[in-house]
């Protein structure tokens, strides 16, 4: 078992990582865990793993109920959330109680979000089950829901009392969720630590072989990563946006696609869009950009690919919520392990960026 601390102040959090749940009463007992907990899951996720943690929290005499919405990102809405919400009144949650989100991205963004707001906001914590979610979005107190056609646009800061990570939920990933997964972990090596992204280089056949030793090393530094980012800047006032790199063009070539394209192959299409404005710019050089793409390569991302009209791509780029005073932010690396932010890429940077992709 390995465990990181993220320094919160009254908000601070252990992040657990192991290859089993076994451990979790104990780190349940960590916290000061109440007795009344409601497990939110999908439905996917209830019918591999809800099981085995309700009856180990029941026989760790924990009072657990399991509330499973319906699987799939079309699903992340105010709906579910008020699905969860009625299932905390059903289990009769009080202030004290606390709800664990067993799941993907989805389930913790969801689970997070009705936590921040159910009697003004109970303890929750994270107990996530793909790469996504392990190497991303249960580390940083981003909670929300889609809406309007727009990905997160309503949600709440609410931080998880405790991260428990399992490695071997990773056996039942889908490839393409685990290749997605990856996404967000090559991008914490690029933005911040050219060791790391040497050691997924060096890496890459043992962390496909789903090697657990090697997963829980990979996920203990990536977390790392992005814990110190979050360290620095909680609310996302500087710093934190360096996490969106490869997100603009990304998550807008993910909704041009109707989210038929996981989230992770968009961004990393948007990790090599955005290398190849930063060589185009002169901050990296080629072989720094053949670096970038040659990893993501390695790891099954098809990044060269004939991609939807790039007016809509651009389309989709002007909802995004990370535009301020009407510009476009953009993180372009100037080395691996180092970025810039800088908000003046303009229109005919992004297209011809967008035909590099479609030229390969
Ligand atoms: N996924 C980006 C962030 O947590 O800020």
């Amino acid at each position: 078992m390995e465990k990181l601390f993220v320094d919160l102040g009254k908000n601070s959090y252990d992040i657990l990582i192991s290859d089993s749940f076994n451990e979790l009463p104990k780190a349940l007992r960590g916290i000061n865990a109440p007795k009344k907990l409601l497990i939110v899951t999908d439905t996917n996720v209830r019918d591999l793993y809800a099981d085995e943690v309700h009856e180990l929290l029941c026989s760790n005499g924990y009072d657990a109920a399991v509330y499973a919405f319906e699987a799939g990102e079309e699903n992340k809405n105010m709906n579910s959330v008020l699905g969860i919400c009625q299932a905390c009144i059903n289990h009769k949650l009080d202030r004290k109680s606390m709800i664990i989100a067993l799941g993907g991205g989805v389930t913790g963004d969801m689970a997070g979000f009705a936590a921040a707001i159910y009697m003004r906001g109970i303890d929750f914590v994270q107990i996530p089950t793909t790469l996504l979610s392990q190497s991303d979005s249960s580390v940083g107190g981003k909670t929300g829901i889609d809406f309007a056609e727009s990905k997160n646009i309503l949600g709440a800061f609410h931080q998880p009392k405790l991260v428990y990570m399992n490695v071997s939920t990773l056996r039942t990933l889908p490839e393409e969720q685990f290749v997605s997964g990856m996404g967000e972990v090559i991008k914490h090596g690029i933005i911040r630590d050219s060791e790391f992204f040497e050691y997924l280089m060096n890496n890459a056949e043992s962390i496909k072989a789903l090697d657990s030793e090697t997963l829980i090393k990979m996920d203990k530094r990536n977390c790392s990563i992005k814990a110190d980012i979050v360290m620095q800047d909680e609310k996302e006032n500087g710093l934190r946006a360096i996490l969106n790199f490869g997100h603009t063009i990304g998550h807008a070539v993910e909704s041009a696609y109707i989210f038929t394209k996981t989230h992770g192959e968009c961004v990393g299409i948007g990790m090599a869009a955005a290398g190849y404005i930063a060589k185009k710019r002169g901050l990296i050089n080629d072989a720094a950009l053949s670096k970038i793409e040659n990893i993501l390569e390695m790891y099954g991302f098809k990044i060269f690919t004939k991609l939807p009209d790039k007016d809509s791509i651009y389309k989709f780029m002007q909802n995004d919520k990370k535009k301020l005073q009407g510009k476009l932010k953009f993180i372009l690396p100037f080395e691996i392990g180092n970025v810039i932010q800088t908000a003046d890429v303009t229109k005919e940077e992004i297209y011809e960026a967008l035909e590099y992709i479609e030229r390969g």
